[in-house]
Order: C-alpha cells, then sequence, then structure tokens
C-alpha cells in the first residue's frame, strides 16, 4: 500500500516538474534570452502568455466605431501597435506559452520572407487553421509543396488564367442582374461580394456552380470519372480541379495524391481563393465610394479600354488605376503623409513608389511561398470592378458604420453600405469629394 502511495506521490511530482519546466521555466529562459539581446516586450504571463491583454484590447477598439479614416492599425491591431509603440519595431509577445517574434524591420522581414537556407520553416497549423484551410498548399512542405505548387501555377497562370474569364464575367453578370432595379437604394456589398467571389472559385477551380465545396469534392469526383468512364469527354479537364484528379489518378506510386489530398487542397483554394478577394473587392468599392475623383479616374480608364463591353484579357493588364488604390500604415517607409489616400504614390508603379524596398509593401507576400493566386484576384477583381464602374457611380451610404477588424482577412465589422445611381438612368450623380458632406471626415 505504501509503496503504491509514493510511486503515485513520485509520479505527480515529475508531473508537476515537467508542467513548470514547460509552463514557467522554458517561456522565461526564452524571455531572458531574448532580452539579453535587446529583444523586449511585454512580459510572459503563466499559462495565459499575453492572450488576456490581447482580447481586452481587441475587445475594446472592436467595440468601437472610429471616423473614416485610413488610420486603422491601432484599431485592428491595438496589441502589435501598442507593443511596437512601447519595445520597439521587433519585439517578444506570448501566445501562451507560445514566443511570438514579431519583427517588421525591412531587412529581417526580407530575410524571413526569402528563407534562403530554408531555416523558416512554415509554423504547425492550429487544428483550427487545419480544418478551415485543409492541410493543403499553404501548409505543406518539402517535395510535397513543389510538386503542388507547380501544378496551382499552372492551373492559375497564363493560358489557364486566360481561358477563366468567361467564367469570372459571368458570375458577375449574374450579380448584376441581380442589382438591377435597385438603383439609389442600399446595397450591402461585402455579403454580395462573399457570393460572388466563391461562385468564381467554384466556377474556375472546380468546373461546379455549387456551394459549399467542401460538401460536394466527393459529388465532383464521382461526376467527372463517370463522364470519362462513359466515354462522354477524354480527360478529367484542364481547370485546377481537372489537375488534381490526374495525380489522383496518377500511375507513378510516388506522385499521386491522395483522396484525402484531394480534399484538403480544395478547401485550401476554396477558403483563400474566396476569403480574400472578398476584402480586396469590398474595402476597394468602400474607397471609390468616399473618393469620388479617383472613382471617376477608374471609371474613365475602364470605358477608354472597354467601352461598354464585358471586359478582354489584353485590356486586363492596362488597367492601372484600380491596382493602385490601397492604403499603407509606416510613416518611416511611407512618409508624414502616410495615411492620406494618395493612390499617385503608385503612378510610376509599385518599384519605384516603394523605393526599391519589397518589404515595404507585399500584400501577396515575398518569396518562394508567395500567393500564387495573385494573377487570378487581381484578374476577378480588375474585372468585377470594370463592370461595376461602366453601369453605376457609388457613394457610400449614411448607413455605414466604419469598423475594419482582422479576422484572417480584414473585414468590416457592419458590413459595407453604398448606394449605386445607374449611369444609364440617373446620370452621373454622385457624391463630390470636394463636398465635405458628402464625404463625411476623411483624413
Ligand atoms: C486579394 C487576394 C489575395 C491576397 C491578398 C493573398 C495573399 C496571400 C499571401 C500574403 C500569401 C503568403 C502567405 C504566407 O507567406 O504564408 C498567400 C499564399 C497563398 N495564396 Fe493567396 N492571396 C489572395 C488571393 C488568393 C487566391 C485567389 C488564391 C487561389 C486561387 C490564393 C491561394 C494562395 C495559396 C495556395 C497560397 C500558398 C502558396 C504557397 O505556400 O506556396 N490566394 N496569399
Amino acid at each position: 500500500m505504501e509503496i503504491v502511495i509514493v510511486v503515485s506521490c513520485a509520479f505527480l511530482v515529475i508531473a508537476l516538474m515537467k508542467f513548470l519546466y514547460d509552463y514557467l521555466w522554458i517561456p522565461l529562459r526564452i524571455q531572458q534570452v531574448l532580452n539579453s539581446q535587446g529583444i523586449n516586450g511585454p512580459p510572459y504571463r503563466f499559462i495565459h502568455g499575453n492572450n488576456k491583454e490581447v482580447s481586452k484590447m481587441r475587445m475594446e477598439t472592436m467595440s468601437k466605431a472610429m471616423g473614416l479614416s485610413h488610420d486603422i492599425f491601432p484599431k485592428v491591431q491595438p496589441h502589435l501597435y501598442s507593443w511596437i509603440n512601447k519595445y520597439g519595431k521587433n519585439f517578444l509577445y506570448w501566445n501562451g506559452v507560445r514566443p511570438q517574434l514579431v519583427i517588421t524591420e525591412a531587412e529581417l522581414v526580407k530575410e524571413v520572407m526569402k528563407n534562403n537556407e530554408n531555416s523558416f520553416p512554415k509554423r504547425k497549423p492550429t487544428i483550427y487553421g487545419k480544418k478551415l484551410l485543409g492541410n493543403g498548399l499553404v501548409l505543406i512542405q518539402g517535395e510535397k509543396w513543389v510538386k503542388r505548387r507547380k501544378l496551382a501555377n499552372h492551373a492559375f497562370h497564363g493560358e489557364s488564367l486566360k481561358n477563366m474569364t468567361p467564367a469570372i464575367i459571368s458570375s458577375v453578370e449574374t450579380m448584376l442582374e441581380k442589382w438591377e432595379g435597385g438603383e439609389g437604394r442600399e446595397i450591402e456589398v461585402f455579403r454580395e461580394f462573399r457570393l460572388l467571389t466563391s461562385e468564381v472559385i467554384s466556377r474556375t477551380a472546380f468546373g461546379s456552380t455549387s456551394e459549399g465545396i467542401r460538401d460536394c469534392v466527393m459529388e465532383i469526383v464521382k461526376s467527372r470519372e463517370n463522364r470519362v468512364v462513359n466515354g462522354e469527354v477524354e480527360g478529367f479537364g484542364n481547370d485546377f480541379f481537372g489537375l488534381l484528379l490526374n495525380a489522383y489518378h496518377g500511375l507513378d506510386d510516388r506522385n499521386r495524391l491522395s483522396l484525402e489530398d484531394l480534399v484538403d487542397e480544395c478547401k485550401t483554394f476554396y477558403f483563400a481563393g474566396q476569403e480574400t478577394v472578398n476584402s480586396l473587392l469590398g474595402w476597394t468599392v468602400f474607397l471609390l465610394a468616399i473618393y469620388g475623383d479617383w472613382q471617376e479616374k477608374a471609371r474613365r480608364e475602364v470605358i477608354d479600354i472597354f467601352g461598354d463591353q464585358n471586359p478582354r484579357s489584353e485590356g486586363i493588364v492596362k488597367l492601372k488605376t484600380i491596382v493602385s488604390i490601397t492604403s499603407h500604415h509606416d510613416p518611416q517607409l511611407w512618409g508624414d503623409d502616410v495615411h492620406l489616400f494618395k493612390p499617385e504614390r503608385f503612378a510610376e508603379g509599385i518599384a519605384e513608389a516603394t523605393k526599391y524596398n519589397a518589404t515595404a509593401f507585399f500584400p501577396f507576400g515575398l518569396g518562394p511561398r508567395s500567393c500564387v493566386g495573385m494573377a487570378f484576384a487581381m484578374t476577378e477583381t480588375k474585372i468585377a470592378i470594370s463592370m461595376i464602374l461602366q453601369r453605376y457611380t457609388i457613394t457610400l451610404s449614411p448607413a455605414y458604420v466604419h469598423s475594419p477588424v482582422a479576422s484572417l482577412t480584414l473585414q468590416p465589422q457592419h458590413g459595407i453600405q453604398v448606394i449605386l445611381h445607374s449611369l444609364h438612368n440617373d446620370g452621373l450623380k454622385y457624391a463630390n469629394p470636394k463636398n465635405p458632406s458628402d464625404i463625411h471626415q476623411i483624413k
């Protein structure tokens, strides 16, 4: 009996020591080592790290709307904003017991993103991340990544991308048909673009118009296999899904995709291709709505290039104004007028605007793991915005409340409500940017 108690006690003591080692000794040791190298940050707190502070700061900023300013960093990432100010450009904070080294210094960012020595592996995905994204291209590494990246490159560039244009146009047309008759009424574009972007990625990547791609991967597999077996078509198709299906049926054992790989890759592309473009389209329309002069400039370019015809691939690359509609936040890189909306910064191209500093502006990432869908995302955005500008002028609805929040992508907490005025029925009746009552308060 006594032996049992002694063994249990010893076991408990070892477990407690291991717990204290992992949750106290290791974090404090890492903190001490980094502090000694000049990297400081908010102190580690037992078990929670800095999570409570982060939640508190985020709750506080989320509960308040802001004026129509571009200075959104303190609102969307209040913890990073306050710690950069307090501890400098590079600092350490704690996500529970996981140390997070934040670096914003351009040279260091470049080194990490280029990852020449392969010293910075992707971090292990969380269960939530895996569920949402699937264990696809964004998360995989090594040989597996090289092969799948090649496949995706092929599916989302060059001729393949050109062949997607009709499907994108037709999805935008469906959305615009729904908008017809709603002129002068308020419309929540973020929700509209959510439907549009999921339709576009489903049709272009998977050749299917069904919603909820995760649930119907098997259905698409079966339907394509049946068509091949019945002799209706020769192969599985040239879209992304067709390429995946070829790899799934591949003869080479080493390179063959499992069904699980296939489903994961579909999840990845559905999520990566939808949420991101949804956000880009929503905020672009928002900016065009408050800056009527830039809206007019962008429309003039669209009309010059396409007239009232649907966008064509050769013209899409010539659209420059839409690409320059963006915002940035570091005064050391962009100057004291960083928060002013000045797309003219990009008049001579991105390289010139950033003084050839690639880390000053990299919305699509940098280096080998940069976005494989960039050309696709820009094509979809240019087509959708062009087709809207050909038909409507856009003003911001008085109901709009400015409250951007970071939730993987930048989301408008209360949607983006705009008012559409048909160019063909109402004439040019959009906000005059010089009239402050039209555009509320813009810093
Ligand atoms: C405005 C739209 C988009 C933005 C801002 C964006 C941004 C990014 C960024 C920053 C990365 C790098 C992530 C990292 O370094 O870990 C990335 C990777 C990726 N993106 Fe996008 N993306 C967009 C649209 C798309 C679209 C439309 C697709 C699919 C068609 C896509 C698929 C991917 C994939 C698969 C990766 C991982 C690439 C790899 O690790 O090899 N993205 N994206």
